[in-house]
């Protein structure tokens, strides 16, 4: 079982985690993930959808994800769609061409500078139907019960508090509303050598969790129907060149879940 970080390690990792985001917002198009060019997976492999190859592509530049939350959402006309750690905004702008004009899409970020570039970016596209917010996923600035579906691209791994990030996901969907999700998990907790390291907390490694926890999370948070599917290893999603290490237990997943319909009676 992976420990929980205490809270001073918890401002430490987000500190960090906001400092490296900043620095890629600023750093401005095809600066991924991991912080090496070369290593950054094409879009074209983590996404499903023909559709991101009609964005700018200063726009899918500045992608950061590890898959395609959007490929098991079946978002529909008229949502509402919240993505966690929505980055330059990509998911979101996919998001918002499937549930047009009469959708909604919110995206949540607690980097300033990438709110900026996602704000830009929304302009230039015209989209009127997204938003961006400032904020953090364990404190999400939405109200109850107000969102259809829910996405989230390598960013739950960065939280030092998974479980209040799946609490706040289940408060914010509303009944029999849906989690759509691409993340880095991992194949065995990991060392504490790796989860010490705050490089590797900011480059999606050292908050991995194993599948078997993560679901564990979702189920106390309340989610029914939770799905793992492994989908593409370390070296694929553009995680090996970040760390140094030649093996790093992590791969890229895609988890589904959903909140019931009706809440069970609590006594
Ligand atoms: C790896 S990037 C992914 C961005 C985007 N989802 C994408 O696919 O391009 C992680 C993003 O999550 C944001 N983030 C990390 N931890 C967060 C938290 N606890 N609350 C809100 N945003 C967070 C970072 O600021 C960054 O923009």
């Amino acid at each position: 079982m992976t420990p929980p970080t205490n809270p001073e390690e918890s401002t430490a990792i987000r500190a960090a985690v906001r400092a490296h985001y900043g620095a890629r917002a600023a750093d401005g198009p095809a600066s991924p993930c991991c912080g090496n060019p070369d290593s950054a997976p094409a879009l074209a492999t983590l996404y499903e959808s023909p559709d991101v190859a009609n964005l700018p592509a200063d726009i899918t530049g500045l992608s950061l994800g590890c898959g395609d939350p959007l490929a098991l959402a079946s978002l529909e006309p008229g949502q509402t769609v919240l993505d966690l750690g929505s980055g330059a905004g990509l998911d979101c702008f996919l998001a918002a061409q499937r549930v047009g004009p009469t959708g909604h899409v919110i995206g949540v970020d607690m980097t300033p500078a990438m709110l900026d570039r996602a704000r830009a970016n929304a302009r230039r596209l015209g989209m009127a139907n997204v938003e961006f917010r400032l904020g953090e996923i364990e404190h999400l600035p939405v109200a109850d019960a107000s969102v259809d579906v829910i996405l989230s691209n390598c960013v739950i791994n960065l939280s030092p508090d998974k479980p209040a990030v799946f609490r706040e996901a289940f408060r914010v969907l509303k009944p029999g509303g849906r989690l759509s999700i691409s993340d880095i998990l991992a194949e065995r907790p990991l060392p504490e050598s790796v989860r010490a390291d705050l490089r590797s907390w900011a480059s999606c490694v050292g908050g991995a969790i194993p599948a078997a926890e993560y679901v564990a999370a979702l189920e106390a948070a309340g989610f029914v129907e939770v799905r793992v599917e492994r989908q593409f290893g370390a070296e694929e999603a553009g995680l090996e060149a970040c760390c140094g290490n030649d093996a790093l237990p992590v791969f890229s997943a895609r988890i589904t879940a959903r909140k019931p319909v009706s809440a069970p009676l609590v006594e």
